[in-house]
């Protein structure tokens, strides 16, 4: 009778341990893909990066590598995230949907860039939904990732609104030409995407009901003399 109960501690332990192995691996190792703290480096000076930044649309179906999306990542918010108070907060939000990125599973994740990871967003993304989306725009299907800028309205406090709103689109803008200037820099391609049908992209990438796409931005390694 003991050694009954004995066992059954012990295959109940082994059980818990399994449980708590299992949360431990989804949280940690799916959920959250902490992002390489050292990035790779373009070799060019800005003024070249300017020179050579043009919006590409034609990708390879090459990977991309963790430490060129943790640049460009980390670029959205060099010089971009000073809050004010008319904003408090992180003034925008960006999601990364992850197509052919190495060691990162593939779907959508939200960026945050105080610890620079990408978090997983429990929702299902595929390439054909985004497709259907953005109207006359399939060659995103080669696109290794797609940055999604959102701005969160609910979060402007109320006397100054309109500035606030005027404030996170200027912000958004900075950070989609640092997100160009560094793609110049990595020799890889991007383009800023404006066109398309803002409830299907709502649906897809967010969620708060006063969260609004601004732009989305597809990744990737480009094709030789692409445009
Ligand atoms: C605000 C804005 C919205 C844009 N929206 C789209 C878009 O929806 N689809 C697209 O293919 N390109 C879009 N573009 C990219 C422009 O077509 C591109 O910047 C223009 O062709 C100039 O080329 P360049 O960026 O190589 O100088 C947009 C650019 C800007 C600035």
């Amino acid at each position: 009778m003991r050694a009954l109960t004995r066992r059954t501690v012990f295959f109940g332990f082994f059980i818990l341990g399994g449980i708590l192995l299992k949360v431990f691996w989804q949280g940690f190792v799916h959920d959250v893909v902490r992002l390489p703290k050292h990035f790779v480096h373009g070799t060019i000076t800005v003024e070249e990066a300017l020179w050579k930044r043009r919006s590409i649309r034609m990708y390879t179906d090459e990977a991309i590598v963790p430490q060129e999306l943790a640049a460009l990542l980390k670029a959205t918010h060099n010089t971009a995230s000073a809050d004010s108070v008319m904003y408090p907060g992180q003034s925008f939000n960006i999601f990364v949907y992850i197509r052919h990125v190495q060691n990162i599973p593939a779907g959508l994740y939200h960026y945050c860039s105080e610890k620079q990871e990408l978090r997983r967003v429990n929702k299902k993304v595929a390439m054909p939904d985004i497709i259907a989306a953005v109207p006359g725009r399939d060659w995103i299907r080669k696109s290794a990732a797609m940055l999604i800028f959102s701005a969160d309205y609910s979060r402007i406090a109320v006397p100054s609104w309109e500035r606030g709103m005027r404030s996170s689109h200027i912000k958004i803008g900075k950070a989609v030409q640092n997100v160009y200037l560094e793609a110049a820099s990595l020799n890889l391609g991007t383009v800023v995407m404006m066109a398309f049908y803002d409830d299907r992209v709502k649906q897809l990438f967010l969620s708060g009901s006063r969260e609004e796409p601004v732009c989305l931005m597809p990744v990737g390694k480009p094709l030789k003399d692409a445009r």
